[in-house]
């Protein structure tokens, strides 16, 4: 992990932190400011989290936290704190990084940061910086303004900013304590010279906004990369269809460093817990707007469609699905995660499942968290700890996640484990030559 200029012991008497929800943004903020030389409080409503985090155990995994944990709880930089009224009232910066889940028809659902905003106005006196961290559609942070003055706080002691986080699971401290942007959405001088004060050890473009701006650009960041991944995965058809190489044309637009080569990976589709949720958020906050948001929509259209063209690709070699052993390596939504939240590799494992074909599964950190999902069934859904036993006497092997593991297994030795040696590669791991040289049927996204 890079060092960074940790501050003065004491950096500044007036500036105490408090950041609300200890998930994957909160807590990798907490002990993010804290290395940075910030006093930091947290809290949580979920007690078992919370009581995890004071026990010194990071509640999931992402590399770096765990060390970050011990390291601050041992400084005394990060105290977790069970009283939300406790944690916020010893606080002059609170930073609000509780969930913006989704309701059914795809909006975000805000009880959560107005919930939060209520208690914030009930139970202070003083001045306080209110930082939305959570991923929210326009005008909310501007609502938790008007919630805040109108529950009991007046305006000259109160700021409201908007910080988005752009990290990714799996490097969130990394990325966190050497982020390429920091957007600061503010209304106030007084706001933004907070924020800087606070972001000052952190060497990156500082963007000052104002509120509406800084929702918009998480909004429109998140929307934009899935765009690029659908607008391959829609190229990668055309390949199908024509014998083109979707990975050379993906070289071939990246080179170009107006378009750039990252996320022109075609595959199975985006999952997790972001994506998803956030085109979706984005896309009904722009209708509600009156803004024609049919791209994203498209964008989603064709990242569900990924998975039934892969299963379809399956069938065109196994024929029936029913009864027939499939082996599926790769569970996370993406390599160096254990989480499966809207996973595409658990979407195509499901599909198989109701189309009745038997499972052999098996991820290195995700599955734990797949069973909840999937459930175990003797002699129907299987898990294992091992790729090699995975793949005993199946029909067809799938890689759906890809993991840095599954491009240096042993393909002779999977191939004779095999039943029948078809292989399907949902994230173009192999090399399309080498793998059929060895005798499998293979097929992958895209390429010839
Ligand atoms: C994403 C963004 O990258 C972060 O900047 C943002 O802060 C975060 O969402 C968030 O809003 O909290 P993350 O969900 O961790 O981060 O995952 P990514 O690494 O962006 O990957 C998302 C999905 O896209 C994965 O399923 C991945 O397999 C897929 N993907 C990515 C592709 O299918 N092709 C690509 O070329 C790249």
């Amino acid at each position: 992990m890079t060092q960074i200029k940790t501050l003065d012991p004491s950096p500044s008497a007036d500036i105490s932190v408090s950041v609300v929800g200890l998930g994957h943004v909160g807590l990798v903020t907490a002990l993010g400011l804290a290395e940075m030389g910030w006093r930091v409080l947290g809290t949580d409503q979920d007690s078992r989290k919370l009581e995890s985090i004071k026990a010194g155990e990071a509640p999931f995994y992402e590399p770096g936290l765990q060390e970050l944990l011990d390291k601050h709880l041992d400084s005394g930089l990060f105290n977790p704190l069970a009283d939300l009224d406790d944690s916020i009232s010893r606080a002059s910066v609170v930073f609000l990084c509780v969930g913006t889940p989704q309701r059914s028809n795809g909006e975000a659902d805000l009880s959560q940061l107005e919930s939060v905003a209520r208690s914030v106005a009930q139970r202070r006196n003083d001045y306080l910086l209110v930082v939305e961290k959570s991923t929210a559609p326009v005008t909310s942070a501007q609502w938790i303004g008007r919630t805040v003055e109108r529950y009991g706080h007046s305006k000259d002691r109160i700021d409201i900013a908007c910080n988005p986080e752009f990290l990714r699971e799996g490097t969130a401290v990394h990325d966190f304590l050497n982020p390429d942007r920091i957007v600061l959405g503010v209304e106030t001088d007084r706001a933004k010279d907070i924020l800087l004060q606070i972001y000052a050890p952190l060497d990156c473009p500082k963007l000052v906004t104002d509120l509406n701006t800084a929702e918009l650009i998480k909004h429109a960041s998140n929307a934009f990369l899935s765009t690029k991944i659908s607008f391959i995965n829609m190229v990668a058809n055309l390949c199908e269809a024509t014998g083109a190489d979707v990975t050379k044309v993906s070289e071939g637009l990246g080179l170009d460093p107006r378009i750039g080569r990252s996320f022109l990976n075609a595959g199975i589709g985006f999952g997790g817990y972001c994506f998803p949720k956030d085109i979706r958020a984005f896309a009904h906050i722009g209708e509600v707007h009156g803004v024609n948001m049919s791209l994203l929509r498209a964008v989603e259209d064709i990242n569900l469609d990924r998975v039934e063209r892969f299963i379809a690709r399956l069938r065109s070699h196994l024929w029936m699905l029913n009864g027939k052993t499939v082996a599926v390596l790769g569970l996370a939504f993406k390599p160096g995660t254990d989480d499966v939240r809207e996973s595409p590799a658990v979407a195509v494992a499901r599909r198989l499942r109701e189309d009745g074909a038997n499972l052999r599964l098996y991820d290195p950190q995700a599955g734990i968290h797949a069973r909840s999902l999937l459930p175990a069934e003797p002699g129907r859904v299987e898990y294992f700890d091992d790729p090699y036993k995975a793949v005993q006497q199946a029909d067809a092997a799938l890689v759906l996640t890809e993991w840095p593991e599954f491009a240096e297994l042993d393909l002779g030795r999977v191939k004779k484990l095999m039943r029948v040696p078809i292989l399907g590669d949902g994230r173009n791991v192999y090399d399309p030559s080498s793998v059929r040289k060895l005798g499998f049927e293979y097929f992958s996204v895209g390429r010839p």
